[in-house]
Protein backbone atom coordinates (compact mmCIF):
# COMPACT_ATOMS: atom_id res chain seq x y z
CA UNK A 1 0.00 0.00 0.00
CA UNK A 2 1.27 3.42 -0.71
CA UNK A 3 1.35 6.05 2.04
CA UNK A 4 1.45 10.22 1.94
CA UNK A 5 0.77 12.93 4.58
CA UNK A 6 -2.05 14.74 3.63
CA UNK A 7 -3.75 17.91 5.98
CA UNK A 8 -7.00 18.61 6.47
CA UNK A 9 -6.84 22.24 8.41
CA UNK A 10 -4.31 24.66 8.68
CA UNK A 11 -2.02 24.72 11.60
CA UNK A 12 0.55 23.25 13.61
CA UNK A 13 2.64 20.04 13.06
CA UNK A 14 -0.16 18.01 14.41
CA UNK A 15 -2.65 18.68 11.22
CA UNK A 16 -0.46 15.92 9.48
CA UNK A 17 -1.73 12.80 8.63
CA UNK A 18 0.21 9.79 7.19
CA UNK A 19 -2.71 7.48 5.64
CA UNK A 20 -2.65 4.99 3.16
CA UNK A 21 -3.57 5.82 -0.64
CA UNK A 22 -3.73 4.36 -4.44
CA UNK A 23 -1.87 5.90 -6.72
CA UNK A 24 -3.26 5.53 -10.09
CA UNK A 25 -2.00 5.37 -13.60
CA UNK A 26 -0.22 7.93 -15.97
CA UNK A 27 -2.50 9.63 -18.09
CA UNK A 28 -1.81 12.09 -20.90
CA UNK A 29 1.49 13.74 -20.72
CA UNK A 30 2.29 12.50 -16.74
CA UNK A 31 4.75 9.70 -15.32
CA UNK A 32 4.61 7.81 -11.77
CA UNK A 33 7.40 7.96 -9.62
CA UNK A 34 8.26 5.82 -6.84
CA UNK A 35 10.21 8.31 -4.17
CA UNK A 36 13.36 6.94 -3.01
CA UNK A 37 14.01 10.74 -1.16
CA UNK A 38 11.57 13.34 -0.32
CA UNK A 39 12.64 16.88 0.73
CA UNK A 40 11.62 18.71 3.52
CA UNK A 41 11.44 22.56 2.90
CA UNK A 42 10.59 25.64 4.95
CA UNK A 43 7.63 26.35 2.21
CA UNK A 44 6.16 23.32 3.57
CA UNK A 45 5.18 24.99 7.01
CA UNK A 46 4.01 27.96 5.49
CA UNK A 47 1.48 25.82 3.30
CA UNK A 48 0.46 23.54 6.63
CA UNK A 49 0.26 26.71 8.63
CA UNK A 50 -1.74 28.53 6.71
CA UNK A 51 0.48 31.25 5.72
CA UNK A 52 0.54 29.90 1.71
CA UNK A 53 -2.94 29.17 0.66
CA UNK A 54 -3.61 25.27 -0.11
CA UNK A 55 -6.73 23.93 -1.45
CA UNK A 56 -7.59 21.08 1.59
CA UNK A 57 -7.35 18.21 1.82
CA UNK A 58 -4.01 18.37 0.64
CA UNK A 59 -0.68 16.80 -0.03
CA UNK A 60 2.49 18.49 0.96
CA UNK A 61 5.99 18.42 0.06
CA UNK A 62 7.26 20.34 -3.21
CA UNK A 63 10.37 17.99 -3.89
CA UNK A 64 11.31 14.49 -4.50
CA UNK A 65 13.41 11.81 -6.16
CA UNK A 66 13.07 8.66 -7.04
CA UNK A 67 12.55 6.25 -10.13
CA UNK A 68 9.78 6.23 -12.93
CA UNK A 69 7.58 3.65 -12.67
CA UNK A 70 4.83 4.18 -15.87
CA UNK A 71 4.25 6.71 -18.22
CA UNK A 72 1.76 8.08 -19.28
CA UNK A 73 0.60 8.66 -23.14
CA UNK A 74 2.49 11.30 -25.20
CA UNK A 75 5.27 11.18 -22.93
CA UNK A 76 8.83 10.77 -24.89
CA UNK A 77 11.77 11.93 -22.75
CA UNK A 78 11.00 9.51 -19.62
CA UNK A 79 10.82 5.76 -19.86
CA UNK A 80 10.45 3.23 -16.41
CA UNK A 81 13.73 2.97 -14.70
CA UNK A 82 14.95 6.81 -15.03
CA UNK A 83 16.08 8.06 -12.06
CA UNK A 84 14.37 11.36 -11.47
CA UNK A 85 13.96 14.48 -9.01
CA UNK A 86 11.47 17.43 -9.32
CA UNK A 87 10.73 20.32 -7.52
CA UNK A 88 7.40 22.35 -7.55
CA UNK A 89 3.97 22.25 -7.49
CA UNK A 90 1.11 20.22 -7.08
CA UNK A 91 1.66 19.90 -3.48
CA UNK A 92 2.28 16.38 -2.42
CA UNK A 93 5.86 15.13 -2.55
CA UNK A 94 5.36 13.70 1.29
CA UNK A 95 4.47 10.32 -0.19
CA UNK A 96 5.97 6.66 -1.09
CA UNK A 97 4.79 7.61 -4.66
CA UNK A 98 2.43 9.74 -6.86
CA UNK A 99 1.87 10.91 -10.79
CA UNK A 100 3.50 13.99 -11.59
CA UNK A 101 3.35 16.02 -15.10
CA UNK A 102 6.28 14.93 -16.84
CA UNK A 103 7.47 18.49 -17.86
CA UNK A 104 8.33 18.66 -14.04
CA UNK A 105 11.10 16.08 -13.60
CA UNK A 106 14.56 16.02 -14.50
CA UNK A 107 17.01 13.31 -14.92
CA UNK A 108 19.24 12.68 -12.46
CA UNK A 109 22.58 12.64 -13.51
CA UNK A 110 23.96 8.86 -12.43
CA UNK A 111 26.54 10.33 -9.63
CA UNK A 112 24.29 11.97 -7.72
CA UNK A 113 22.58 10.32 -5.00
CA UNK A 114 18.77 10.02 -4.57
CA UNK A 115 19.29 11.72 -1.10
CA UNK A 116 21.18 14.35 -2.31
CA UNK A 117 19.11 15.29 -4.98
CA UNK A 118 16.20 15.21 -2.65
CA UNK A 119 17.98 17.76 -0.41
CA UNK A 120 18.96 19.90 -3.35
CA UNK A 121 16.33 20.23 -6.13
CA UNK A 122 14.54 23.43 -3.99
CA UNK A 123 17.54 24.51 -2.01
CA UNK A 124 20.12 24.17 -4.95
CA UNK A 125 17.65 25.75 -7.73
CA UNK A 126 16.90 28.85 -4.98
CA UNK A 127 20.83 29.29 -4.22
CA UNK A 128 20.96 29.49 -8.52
CA UNK A 129 18.52 31.84 -9.47
CA UNK A 130 19.43 34.11 -6.30
CA UNK A 131 23.25 33.90 -7.27
CA UNK A 132 23.13 34.18 -11.08
CA UNK A 133 19.72 35.65 -11.93
CA UNK A 134 19.06 38.18 -9.49
CA UNK A 135 21.90 40.98 -9.33
CA UNK A 136 24.95 41.26 -11.33
CA UNK A 137 27.49 40.24 -8.71
CA UNK A 138 30.92 40.92 -9.28
CA UNK A 139 34.03 38.97 -7.78
CA UNK A 140 35.51 40.91 -4.78
CA UNK A 141 31.40 42.09 -3.80
CA UNK A 142 30.20 41.31 -0.28
CA UNK A 143 26.81 39.54 0.82
CA UNK A 144 24.63 39.53 3.43
CA UNK A 145 23.33 36.13 3.92
CA UNK A 146 20.93 35.12 6.38
CA UNK A 147 20.43 32.19 8.01
CA UNK A 148 23.90 31.01 6.74
CA UNK A 149 23.88 27.28 8.05
CA UNK A 150 20.50 26.36 6.63
CA UNK A 151 19.76 24.57 3.79
CA UNK A 152 19.56 27.24 1.65
CA UNK A 153 21.97 29.09 3.51
CA UNK A 154 25.03 26.32 2.98
CA UNK A 155 24.76 26.01 -0.60
CA UNK A 156 24.44 29.80 -1.41
CA UNK A 157 27.83 30.64 0.64
CA UNK A 158 29.86 27.36 -1.16
CA UNK A 159 28.22 28.70 -4.28
CA UNK A 160 29.11 32.44 -3.67
CA UNK A 161 32.53 31.33 -2.70
CA UNK A 162 33.00 30.17 -6.24
CA UNK A 163 32.33 33.51 -7.61
CA UNK A 164 34.38 35.22 -5.91
CA UNK A 165 32.29 37.00 -3.48
CA UNK A 166 33.12 37.70 0.47
CA UNK A 167 30.31 36.45 2.70
CA UNK A 168 28.80 37.51 6.01
CA UNK A 169 26.51 35.32 7.30
CA UNK A 170 24.38 35.36 10.19
CA UNK A 171 23.36 32.36 12.74
CA UNK A 172 21.63 31.89 15.88
CA UNK A 173 24.64 29.53 17.64
CA UNK A 174 28.36 29.00 17.82
CA UNK A 175 27.39 25.26 16.20
CA UNK A 176 25.77 27.24 13.71
CA UNK A 177 28.88 29.55 13.13
CA UNK A 178 31.55 27.19 12.65
CA UNK A 179 29.34 25.09 10.46
CA UNK A 180 28.73 28.58 8.37
CA UNK A 181 32.64 29.19 8.17
CA UNK A 182 33.53 25.77 7.48
CA UNK A 183 31.13 26.67 3.94
CA UNK A 184 32.39 29.80 2.97
CA UNK A 185 30.95 32.23 5.25
CA UNK A 186 34.14 34.92 5.55
CA UNK A 187 32.51 36.45 8.60
CA UNK A 188 29.91 35.10 10.85
CA UNK A 189 27.45 37.38 12.92
CA UNK A 190 25.67 36.60 16.20
CA UNK A 191 22.24 37.80 14.76
CA UNK A 192 20.78 36.98 18.27
CA UNK A 193 22.75 39.30 20.40
CA UNK A 194 25.04 41.38 17.92
CA UNK A 195 23.47 44.48 16.18
CA UNK A 196 23.77 43.64 12.13
CA UNK A 197 23.73 46.74 10.89
CA UNK A 198 27.14 47.95 12.86
CA UNK A 199 28.73 45.27 12.04
CA UNK A 200 27.70 44.78 8.48
CA UNK A 201 29.34 48.75 8.33
CA UNK A 202 32.32 47.64 10.64
CA UNK A 203 33.20 45.06 7.93
CA UNK A 204 32.59 47.06 5.13
CA UNK A 205 34.61 50.07 5.99
CA UNK A 206 30.76 51.96 6.46
CA UNK A 207 29.94 51.41 2.89
CA UNK A 208 27.08 48.30 3.23
CA UNK A 209 26.62 45.66 0.97
CA UNK A 210 25.51 45.84 -2.32
CA UNK A 211 23.12 43.19 -1.75
CA UNK A 212 21.28 41.29 1.37
CA UNK A 213 19.83 37.94 0.76
CA UNK A 214 17.21 37.58 3.54
CA UNK A 215 15.18 34.50 4.40
CA UNK A 216 14.35 35.50 7.73
CA UNK A 217 11.56 38.09 7.47
CA UNK A 218 10.15 39.87 10.04
CA UNK A 219 13.13 39.80 12.91
CA UNK A 220 15.81 41.07 10.04
CA UNK A 221 13.82 42.79 7.47
CA UNK A 222 14.56 46.76 8.96
CA UNK A 223 18.60 45.30 10.01
CA UNK A 224 18.73 44.08 6.17
CA UNK A 225 17.81 47.52 4.58
CA UNK A 226 20.36 49.32 6.97
CA UNK A 227 22.98 47.19 6.12
CA UNK A 228 22.84 47.95 2.37
CA UNK A 229 24.92 50.34 0.47
CA UNK A 230 23.33 53.30 -1.56
CA UNK A 231 21.53 51.29 -4.30
CA UNK A 232 21.74 47.89 -2.82
CA UNK A 233 19.24 45.18 -3.20
CA UNK A 234 17.30 43.63 -0.84
CA UNK A 235 16.02 39.68 -1.35
CA UNK A 236 13.23 39.42 0.40
CA UNK A 237 13.45 35.36 -0.25
CA UNK A 238 11.89 33.78 2.84
CA UNK A 239 9.59 34.19 6.22
CA UNK A 240 11.03 31.74 8.61
CA UNK A 241 10.60 34.35 11.38
CA UNK A 242 7.28 35.63 9.66
CA UNK A 243 6.37 37.84 7.04
CA UNK A 244 7.96 41.33 6.07
CA UNK A 245 6.45 44.22 7.71
CA UNK A 246 5.09 46.88 5.13
CA UNK A 247 7.25 49.02 3.78
CA UNK A 248 6.45 53.05 2.23
CA UNK A 249 8.32 53.63 -1.19
CA UNK A 250 9.60 57.13 0.01
CA UNK A 251 11.46 54.79 2.87
CA UNK A 252 13.49 53.51 0.01
CA UNK A 253 14.75 56.87 -1.40
CA UNK A 254 15.78 58.17 2.48
CA UNK A 255 17.66 55.17 2.72
CA UNK A 256 19.48 55.45 0.05
CA UNK A 257 17.43 54.88 -3.22
CA UNK A 258 17.25 50.90 -2.16
CA UNK A 259 15.72 48.45 -4.62
CA UNK A 260 13.59 45.24 -2.60
CA UNK A 261 12.65 42.14 -4.53
CA UNK A 262 10.31 39.10 -3.34
CA UNK A 263 11.29 36.05 -5.52
CA UNK A 264 9.54 33.01 -5.66
CA UNK A 265 11.85 29.95 -7.63
CA UNK A 266 8.52 29.19 -9.95
CA UNK A 267 9.47 32.42 -11.46
CA UNK A 268 13.00 31.40 -12.64
CA UNK A 269 12.10 27.66 -13.55
CA UNK A 270 8.94 28.73 -15.31
CA UNK A 271 10.83 28.57 -18.54
CA UNK A 272 12.11 24.96 -19.42
CA UNK A 273 15.34 26.09 -21.01
CA UNK A 274 16.02 28.27 -17.92
CA UNK A 275 15.00 25.43 -15.69
CA UNK A 276 17.36 23.14 -17.74
CA UNK A 277 20.30 26.08 -17.39
CA UNK A 278 20.23 26.40 -13.46
CA UNK A 279 19.94 22.97 -12.87
CA UNK A 280 23.22 21.73 -15.43
CA UNK A 281 25.10 24.63 -13.16
CA UNK A 282 23.92 22.86 -9.49
CA UNK A 283 24.11 19.41 -10.79
CA UNK A 284 27.99 20.47 -12.50
CA UNK A 285 29.27 22.09 -9.39
CA UNK A 286 27.71 19.11 -6.57
CA UNK A 287 28.73 15.97 -9.24
CA UNK A 288 32.20 18.10 -9.02
CA UNK A 289 32.41 18.23 -5.58
CA UNK A 290 33.14 21.67 -5.61
CA UNK A 291 29.15 22.18 -3.70
CA UNK A 292 28.31 19.72 -0.90
CA UNK A 293 25.30 19.04 0.11
CA UNK A 294 24.60 18.91 3.92
CA UNK A 295 22.21 16.40 4.67
CA UNK A 296 22.31 16.42 8.03
CA UNK A 297 18.41 15.31 9.30
CA UNK A 298 16.95 12.40 8.30
CA UNK A 299 13.24 11.53 9.01
CA UNK A 300 10.38 8.40 8.10
CA UNK A 301 7.46 9.98 6.50
CA UNK A 302 5.73 8.76 10.15
CA UNK A 303 7.40 11.72 11.84
CA UNK A 304 6.74 14.31 9.95
CA UNK A 305 5.44 16.51 13.03
CA UNK A 306 8.24 16.16 14.39
CA UNK A 307 10.29 17.23 11.36
CA UNK A 308 8.35 20.31 11.08
CA UNK A 309 8.82 20.99 14.90
CA UNK A 310 12.74 20.52 14.38
CA UNK A 311 12.85 22.89 11.38
CA UNK A 312 10.53 25.70 12.90
CA UNK A 313 12.19 25.38 16.09
CA UNK A 314 15.92 26.07 14.79
CA UNK A 315 17.37 22.81 15.57
CA UNK A 316 18.00 21.64 12.45
CA UNK A 317 21.36 22.65 10.37
CA UNK A 318 21.89 22.08 5.97
CA UNK A 319 19.09 20.04 4.31
CA UNK A 320 16.24 18.07 5.98
CA UNK A 321 15.08 14.89 3.97
CA UNK A 322 12.32 12.43 4.23
CA UNK A 323 14.17 8.60 3.28
CA UNK A 324 11.72 5.67 1.83
N1 LIG B 1 11.63 32.35 -2.48
C1 LIG B 1 12.12 31.20 -2.86
O1 LIG B 1 12.23 30.95 -4.05
C2 LIG B 1 12.55 30.20 -1.83
C3 LIG B 1 12.89 28.90 -2.22
C4 LIG B 1 13.37 28.02 -1.24
C5 LIG B 1 13.47 28.44 0.08
N2 LIG B 1 13.08 29.70 0.40
C6 LIG B 1 13.20 30.18 1.79
O2 LIG B 1 14.53 30.02 2.20
C7 LIG B 1 14.56 29.87 3.61
C8 LIG B 1 15.44 28.71 3.96
O3 LIG B 1 14.77 27.50 3.65
P1 LIG B 1 15.35 26.13 4.21
O4 LIG B 1 14.34 25.11 3.89
O5 LIG B 1 16.74 25.98 3.72
O6 LIG B 1 15.32 26.40 5.80
P2 LIG B 1 16.55 26.62 6.78
O7 LIG B 1 17.32 27.85 6.38
O8 LIG B 1 17.30 25.36 6.90
O9 LIG B 1 15.81 26.89 8.14
C9 LIG B 1 15.38 28.16 8.50
C10 LIG B 1 16.42 28.89 9.36
O10 LIG B 1 15.97 30.23 9.55
C11 LIG B 1 16.52 30.72 10.73
N3 LIG B 1 15.51 31.44 11.52
C12 LIG B 1 15.62 32.72 11.93
N4 LIG B 1 14.56 33.07 12.64
C13 LIG B 1 13.75 31.99 12.72
C14 LIG B 1 12.50 31.74 13.36
N5 LIG B 1 11.86 32.69 14.07
N6 LIG B 1 11.95 30.52 13.23
C15 LIG B 1 12.56 29.56 12.52
N7 LIG B 1 13.76 29.74 11.89
C16 LIG B 1 14.35 30.96 11.99
C17 LIG B 1 17.08 29.52 11.54
O11 LIG B 1 18.50 29.58 11.50
P3 LIG B 1 19.25 30.27 12.77
O12 LIG B 1 18.95 29.37 13.95
O13 LIG B 1 20.68 30.31 12.41
O14 LIG B 1 18.63 31.61 12.95
C18 LIG B 1 16.57 28.32 10.76
O15 LIG B 1 17.43 27.22 10.85
C19 LIG B 1 13.11 29.76 4.08
O16 LIG B 1 12.70 31.03 4.56
C20 LIG B 1 12.38 29.42 2.80
O17 LIG B 1 11.05 29.82 2.83
C21 LIG B 1 12.63 30.57 -0.53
Amino acid sequence: MQKAVRFYETGGPEVMRLEDITVGEPELGEVRVRHVAVGLNFADTYFRSGLYPAALPSGLGVEAAGVVEAVGPGVTGFAPGDRVAYTGSPLGAYSTARVMPADSLVKLPDEIAFETAAAMMMRGLTASYLLRRIWPLNDGDTILLHAAAGGVGLIVSQWAKLLGLTVIGTVSSDAKAELARAHGCDHVVRYDREDVPSRVRALTGGAGVPVVFDSVGKDTFAGSLDSLRRRGLLVCFGTASGPQPPIQAMQLAMKGSLYVTRPALADYIADPVERAELAGELFGHVAAGRIRIEVNQQYDLADAARAHSDLEGRKTTGSSIFVL
